[in-house]
């Protein structure tokens, strides 16, 4: 392996997930082992902006491997979006002598680094990380099995009353763009119906007579899960937000059942990192530095088949994520028809 490489940054960008400080741990022990320097930056891009950035020692990710969150802090810098702003960020990269940016975040993450990349001659390398797992190139995201555990676990608590009172609950699960989260966290809790923001949804189809279906069968409690930006449907209901109340009000008003509501929110995105997000945020976190000292320039981190690997970053960033259609099959099949 040849070393070209003397001082890394690493920043955290976008909504934080939990694994992110598995993974900041793991670039900079991997890297200190190689006598390359870290820098850390704080609040994402706009401490690359801010020259806000501090030297990262082994001994300084001691304790971070089971927290969630980012010890680093997370934003969405408009700023950095502009040229102006990538101008000040890049004198600031180049007064550090920084000769690589790690960034650990979602599309917008990377999509940052390319601009960063394109403009300027410094080297990228992106590690994918958010709850939704709605990045593409890869089959898994830092974080998203933590927060689909956070959830399930909420759930299964509300399940309890709710099958004490032989309620309805409606529970918003998050994901603006995206329902892989939504769907995910259905299968797990067994729910009734699922709604999501890649499918119009059709009241009597999707949630009447799922729920009639459950009640004619003799079941009491039905679980109606709704990804917070499932907002299509097909009679043109006017829902821009809060759409598990919106879905609720329609049963209660169509059905004569009155539902109760949870919004989990934020819950999800914080909580001890699992299992499986510390493991694959330390594998990628070691991987990166490793292709940075191979001198390979402007790659991301992906986990496929299996597989721990990176690939290049233009190629990476047009890649679409799409819904796992295998999985909303498979609920539907559950679901569809329920007997006895
Ligand atoms: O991208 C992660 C995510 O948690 C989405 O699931 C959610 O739609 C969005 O971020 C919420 O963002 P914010 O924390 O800025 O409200």
């Amino acid at each position: 392996m040849i070393k070209m490489i003397k001082r890394i940054g690493i920043l955290t960008s976008g909504g934080d997930a939990p694994g992110m400080n598995a993974a900041i741990r793991s670039v900079v022990r991997s890297a200190n082992s190689h006598g390359i320097e870290v820098y850390g930056i704080r609040r994402g891009y706009q401490g690359l902006i801010n020259d806000d950035m501090i030297i990262l020692h082994n001994k300084t990710v001691s304790n971070i491997m089971n927290t969630g969150g980012t010890f680093l802090f997370s934003a969405r810098s408009k700023e950095f979006m502009t040229p102006e702003g990538r101008k000040k960020a890049y004198k600031n990269i180049k007064e550090r002598g920084i000769d690589a940016i790690i960034g650990v975040g979602g599309d917008g993450t990377f999509k940052g680094l390319r601009d960063l990349s394109n403009e300027y001659p410094v080297n990228v390398i992106g590690i994918p990380a958010t709850i939704d797992n709605d990045i593409g190139c890869t089959h898994y995201t830092i974080g998203y099995d933590s927060a689909a555990n956070t959830a399930v676990e909420a759930i299964d608590n509300i399940s309890d009353t709710m099958q004490s009172h032989e309620r309805c609950s409606v529970i918003e699960v998050m994901g603006h763009n995206s329902g892989r989260l939504a769907l995910y966290v259905a299968i797990a809790t067994a729910a009734t119906t699922v709604l999501l923001p890649e499918d119009k949804w059709n009241f009597k189809e999707d949630i009447q007579d799922k729920i009639r279906n459950y009640k004619e069968a003799g079941y009491n409690h039905y679980m109606i899960i709704v990804a917070e930006g499932a907002v299509n449907n097909d009679e043109g209901l006017e829902i821009k937000e809060n759409v598990g109340e919106a879905v609720a009000k329609l049963i209660q008003e169509r059905m004569n059942i009155e539902p109760r509501v949870t919004v989990l929110g934020h819950i999800q995105r914080g909580g001890r990192p699992q299992v499986r997000d510390r493991v694959t945020a330390t594998r990628m976190g070691v991987l990166a530095v490793h292709t940075l000292m191979e001198g390979q320039k402007n790659r991301v981190i992906v986990h496929k088949d299996n597989t721990i690997k990176d690939i290049d970053l233009d190629e990476a960033i047009n890649q679409k994520s799409r819904l796992y259609r295998q999985e909303k099959e498979i609920l539907e099949e559950l679901t569809g028809k329920v007997k006895g």
